[in-house]
């Protein structure tokens, strides 16, 4: 399989069966919403019922997941919800959504990376190596007073990391994708093995109360603390859509993309709720406040699974490691199929002679994502990305609702079902979510759309091809 292999200078090649898309979309969701998110949204806001969260925001990924599974099958082209938004709301929207999209994946690569640095940084611990905490940290603070310094330079290991996958991503997609398979295996290996073992070591007394009594403020623990949980951890399932992005290299994008974006999402939610079952099971609530919950989870069992302290470090490791990649890959696409479409110079679509590879729109992803995640607290980048998610998902359901009424006649290999009932509910659902997020995440969106509209309007609107894509 590989998303950057040529059969000629515009032309990806088909090499991405079933199993590969699953396994691409696993690579992109399981991430540090399960290993870092998870525990602090219990400890802050759900208690045990962190679980039900999960099941919330599964089931509203799933309305989205098949608005996104009718378009991959219909449009298989690399690009994503840009490709949909293209086909069924006119260039504008699709720049809007495409400009968007730069949003959610580049940010998400962002986000990840300071997680990977935390991570890392307490793995070295382990061994004994100290990391100074002012070249791991982001230089700025921002709390509710405003913006301040930290004394910290730069978040050094989390542009290592970006810098370090870019390259990989450069020099061949053969290599990055064997890397994903062998990163995906590890990650959901260590996960099953965590549930398995810690299961053992669960005392029920910790699920009681199930839904702790509310604190008096709204979000704080109660029913309206399930669902700011579920608010919060929908970032763990940000990701599923990235296997849309990659249709153009399916097999048989018709039958395999509702696999892909269906088959990865289950899995993941699947995990997810179990993970977040035997956690809170295996801790109480309150102690999960941490930079690496699972890992407190399993020092919890005491000697009995000392053994598995190294191997959940390196899983989540490993895990974070694969979301990057994705993200900063599927990102490249966009801005490829962008450029292909004239919004963009013609530059971002240009393939290497030797690596066959979108080396420059690569490196530029790369590098704009190293600053971001030097610099950027990971509160400010999450929030960021799940508005941006968020908006995409709204249109994204939105759109299939409209091609149904306005190209009733074209063949829809995967239909979603009850239509408008599910884009309607995936839609309100993403508003829904969107509206709780704080007013300054919103200021940041729409300071971002209006960068991307200055954009268009200097270049996109006079550059961009006319010609319908159906
Ligand atoms: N879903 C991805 C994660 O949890 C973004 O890291």
């Amino acid at each position: 399989m590989l998303y950057y292999s040529l059969m000629s200078q515009h032309e990806l090649k088909r090499t991405l069966g079933r199993l590969n898309l699953v396994t691409l979309g696993i690579g992109a969701i399981i991430g540090a919403g399960i290993f870092v998110i998870t525990g602090q949204a219990a400890a802050q806001y759900a208690g045990p019922a962190i679980v039900l969260s999960f099941v919330i925001s599964g089931f509203a990924c799933v309305l989205s997941g098949l608005c996104y599974a009718e378009f991959a099958s219909l449009i298989p082209v690399a690009g994503s919800a840009y490709t949909y938004a293209r086909a069924t709301l006119g260039h504008f929207m699709a720049w809007i959504i495409g400009w968007d999209l730069i949003l959610e994946y580049l940010f998400a690569a962002a986000t990840v990376a300071v997680g990977w640095s935390g991570y890392m940084t307490s793995f070295l611990g382990d061994i004994g190596i100290s990391v100074p905490a002012s070249l791991a940290s982001s230089p700025f603070v921002y709390d509710a007073t405003g913006w301040h310094a930290s004394h910290s330079l730069v978040n050094f290991p989390a542009m290592l990391i970006v810098g370090l996958l870019t390259l990989l991503l450069v020099l061949g997609i053969k290599e990055s994708t064997r890397f994903n398979t062998v990163i995906v295996l590890i990650k959901v290996g260590v996960i099953l093995v965590f549930i398995g073992f810690g299961a053992h070591y669960v005392h029920p007394s910790n699920w009681v109360p199930f839904i702790p009594a509310n604190t008096g403020e709204f979000g704080h623990f109660g029913w309206s603390g399930v669902l700011r949980g579920a608010g919060v951890i929908f970032f763990a399932y940000i990701g599923f859509d990235a296997v849309s992005t990659a249709s153009q290299e399916a097999k048989n994008p018709q039958a395999d993309m509702p696999v892909g974006i269906l088959g990865s999402l289950a899995v993941s939610t699947l995990l997810y709720i179990l993970v977040a079952i035997v956690l809170t099971g295996m801790v109480h609530y309150s102690h999960l406040l941490v930079p690496d919950p699972i890992a407190v989870g399993v020092n919890s069992a005491g000697a009995g699974l000392a053994w598995l302290r190294p191997f959940i470090k390196i899983g989540a490791l490993a895990g974070l490691s694969s979301v990057i990649l994705v993200m900063l890959m599927g990102q490249s696409r966009i801005f490829y199929t962008m450029a292909k479409d004239g919004f963009l110079p013609p530059l971002f679509a240009k393939i290497h002679p030797r690596y066959q590879t979108p080396h420059i729109t690569t490196m530029l992803t790369g590098g704009f994502c190293m600053i971001v995640a030097g610099i950027l607290p990971i509160g400010i980048l999450g929030e960021l990305v799940s508005i941006g998610t968020l908006l995409a998902f709204a249109i994204v359901c939105i759109g299939v609702w409209v091609l149904r009424k306005t190209r009733p006649d074209l063949k829809r290999p995967f239909k979603t079902p009850f239509v408008p009932l599910v884009p309607i509910l995936g839609a309100a659902t993403a508003l829904i979510q969107m509206a709780a997020l704080p007013l300054d995440t919103w200021l940041r969106l729409f300071i971002w759309m209006a960068i991307g509209l200055g954009v268009y309007f200097g270049y996109g609107r006079k550059h961009n091809k006319k010609e319908p894509i159906l």
